[in-house]
């Protein structure tokens, strides 16, 4: 069984799904420890509900933010896990973290990357008229949303459709999606090869999974 942690800043949406999907042996793993730079959050509720191991990480309580990069930094070495799923963290990891851990960190970012890096993407998604949006699975590297593909899940934006309309769509293929590829990862179907390049077990060739979904 693989142990992973996973990192949040809020309501922690994702990783209810990803806690459900622990508990019914979908995935093969243990939640060894939620973090969260944030204390009062949903997300850590969900955690405790779940009698998951939680941790504070507040950049507020350190000297710099190179410092608060240290101590994260040592909390992730100390917990050791295989897989470090970041779920609505704000936070930029540092250089020196993402380069440390290249390859056992995901992300999943709300827009069909390289589109719409960033924050506010839904908004921007409609202020720009796109036809599709949806969300990227990826390795983080150094750079913001920009480290490699494991997965994207794309929909239709609807004629006249509104912000918060197209988030909640947004969020229900993210928490298809993200369960999925951590599922694939923990039973070593995906993984980051020497080149930089993600391999899928499953279909090698196609660089990565990009499904459309109806919802
Ligand atoms: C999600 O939209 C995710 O793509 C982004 O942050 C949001 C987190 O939502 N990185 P939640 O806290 O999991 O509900």
């Amino acid at each position: 069984m693989k142990k992973i942690v996973v990192l949040i800043s809020g309501n922690g949406s994702n990783l209810q799904a990803i806690i459900d999907n622990c508990n019914s042996g979908n995935i093969n793993a243990e939640i060894a420890c939620v973090i969260s730079n944030k204390e009062d959050v949903y997300g850590i509720e969900r955690a405790k509900t779940s009698k998951i191991k939680t941790k504070i990480i507040n950049e507020d309580a350190f000297q710099s933010r190179a410092h608060f990069d240290e101590g994260l930094f040592n909390l992730l070495l100390d917990i050791n896990a295989d897989l470090i799923v970041l779920a609505g963290f704000m936070k930029i990891l540092d250089e020196r973290t993402a380069n440390y851990f290249f390859g056992k960190i995901i992300n999943i970012h709300p827009s069909l990357l390289p589109k719409y890096p960033g924050l506010n993407t839904h908004k921007k998604v409609i202020e720009n008229k796109e036809k599709y949006h949806g969300v990227s699975v990826h390795y983080v590297s150094s750079q913001l949303d920009a480290g490699p593909l494991i997965a994207q899940g794309q929909i239709k934006v609807n004629k006249d459709e509104n912000t918060e309309n197209l988030k909640e769509r947004i969020h229900k293929v993210e928490h298809i999606i993200y369960p999925e590829v951590i599922k694939l990862i923990c039973d070593n179907k995906i993984y980051l090869n020497l080149g930089k390049t993600v391999n899928l077990y499953t279909n090698d060739t196609k660089g990565f999974m990009h499904n459309s979904y109806e919802i």
